[in-house]
């Protein structure tokens, strides 16, 4: 090794620029175990402070990806490959109601996706929710799968950019998490040695995001775009509301129900608004040769003829899962969270509906807790909505009445009644690329 971390760390903390080849050595040797745990978190604070430059991230986002192998799916099934990310959410079941549609209308989706931490679920634990289900599959398995149904989900393997895994989990304990090149190039990194050649960003703003503004949102998403440019990749970043829970299911096996009902066209209106703008952009990506609003329009039909739902239960199957929803797990417990006066719902913050389902037991409080498939949260009634007192806006699912009564008491503390007229609020706040 060339590099003295502990000088490299000073040189960052004092606002300096670092040279590429030493931040490579810096991520690759600690990707090798060669640098200890307290050094790279030093790195990511000190990065905290300073930022990064365009230069610098690159360098980070290029070492990350060359910590492990890449996966050249394109090659493999012989078409274009489009990826679709979320920076996540609280209910942000996207992936799984997207990948169907997709797939429905002739684009293949090989996707890998992660588990959840803290207050935002994962995609591979929503999946587990689904009895019998299988999130490993090998490389070669992943790739027939796809050939196949035309779709896969499945876990990252170990093996592609080991870095990140290594790097995110030490980051999610040093308050390290919300940095925006750090963020980025995590983000960026798996999707390019994952192996896509277009991908549809969905960065969420608001208090259940790790960006909380729009000018946040929108600087993250523009370093996205220049890192895909980088690297030759297509990227368009949506910029999607999360200041209230996406849909109503926040919880495992709620938000695969929620995911199903919206492939076959029975979805809550601002989740299948995403999900259908992010299936319009992703087949105007593809090798269809159509643009975005003919993909919206081809999106829409392979929900209403029910081709969508048939690849969404082929799909299912072939990764070992039951896809009829009345096999989900479900909560002993049902309480509703009732409107204690009229008016108008003004807010219903994110973050306390998630941490509300995470207490129920539907996320993990540490990495590797057990998670309860079956518990989480309904949010009937969301932000703009006009309520009478007594009227449901929410319906706890709970393993038992004590934790139960807990989560309607923190669910009701999520949700402002007031005057304001009612009204929708947009689930697109902006697009960038
Ligand atoms: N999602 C990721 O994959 N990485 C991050 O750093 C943040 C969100």
């Amino acid at each position: 090794m060339t590099i003295r971390p502990a000088e490299l760390i000073e040189r960052k903390r004092n606002g300096e620029e670092l040279p590429a080849a030493e931040i490579s050595e810096l991520i690759l040797g600690y990707a090798k175990g060669e640098i200890p745990d307290y050094q790279l978190a030093a790195f990511c604070m000190a990065v905290y402070f300073r930022g990064m430059t365009a230069a610098e991230t690159f360098a980070l986002t290029d070492a990350m990806i060359r910590s492990g192998r890449t996966l050249d799916l394109g090659k493999a099934l012989g078409r274009k490959v489009v990826d679709k990310h979320s920076t996540g959410g609280v209910g942000d079941k996207t992936t799984i109601a997207v990948g169907p549609i997709v797939a429905a209308c002739g684009v293949p989706v090989g996707k890998m996706s992660g588990r959840g931490l803290g207050h935002t679920g994962g995609t591979l634990d929503k999946l587990e929710a689904i009895p019998g289900f299988v999130v490993d599959l090998s490389v070669d398995r992943f790739v027939e799968q796809v050939k196949e149904i035309g779709l896969a989900i499945v876990g990252q393997t170990a093996d592609l950019v080991p870095a990140d895994k290594q790097l995110y989990g030490l980051r999610d304990v040093t308050a390290t998490v919300d940095i925006l090149p750090l963020i980025a190039s995590s983000i960026m990194s798996k999707k390019i040695a994952g192996g896509a050649d277009a991908i549809v960003l969905d960065v969420k703003v608001g208090d259940g995001a790790f960006m909380k503004t729009l000018d946040d949102a929108r600087a993250l998403a523009e370093t996205m775009l220049e890192l895909g440019r980088h690297a030759d990749r297509e990227v368009v970043c949506l910029l999607t509301d999360m200041d209230q829970p996406l849909g109503a299911a926040v919880g495992n096996a709620l938000e695969i129900a929620e995911a199903r009902d919206t492939v076959r066209g029975a979805g809550p209106p601002d989740f299948t608004e995403l999900v259908l703008d992010a299936c319009a952009r992703l087949l105007a990506f593809s090798d269809l040769g159509v643009d975005v609003d003919e993909g919206r329009r081809r999106a829409e039909a392979a929900v209403a003829d029910g081709s969508a739902l048939a690849v969404y239960e082929r799909w299912i199957r072939a990764q070992g899962g039951d896809p009829d929803p009345d096999v989900l797990p479900r909560a002993p417990v049902v309480l509703p969270v009732s409107a204690p006066r009229t008016g108008s719902v003004t807010r219903l913050g994110a973050i306390a509906v998630g941490v509300a389902a995470l207490h129920l037991g539907a996320g993990r409080r540490a990495k590797g807790d057990e998670i309860d498939p079956a518990v989480g949260v309904l949010c009937h009634a969301k932000r703009g909505a006009s309520v009478a007192e007594g009227d449901v806006l929410a319906e706890v699912h709970a393993r038992d009445e004590p934790s139960g009564k807990e989560g309607v008491a923190a669910v009701l503390a999520a949700y402002e009644l007031g005057d304001e007229p009612p009204r929708e609020h947009p689930i697109l706040l902006d697009v960038v690329g």
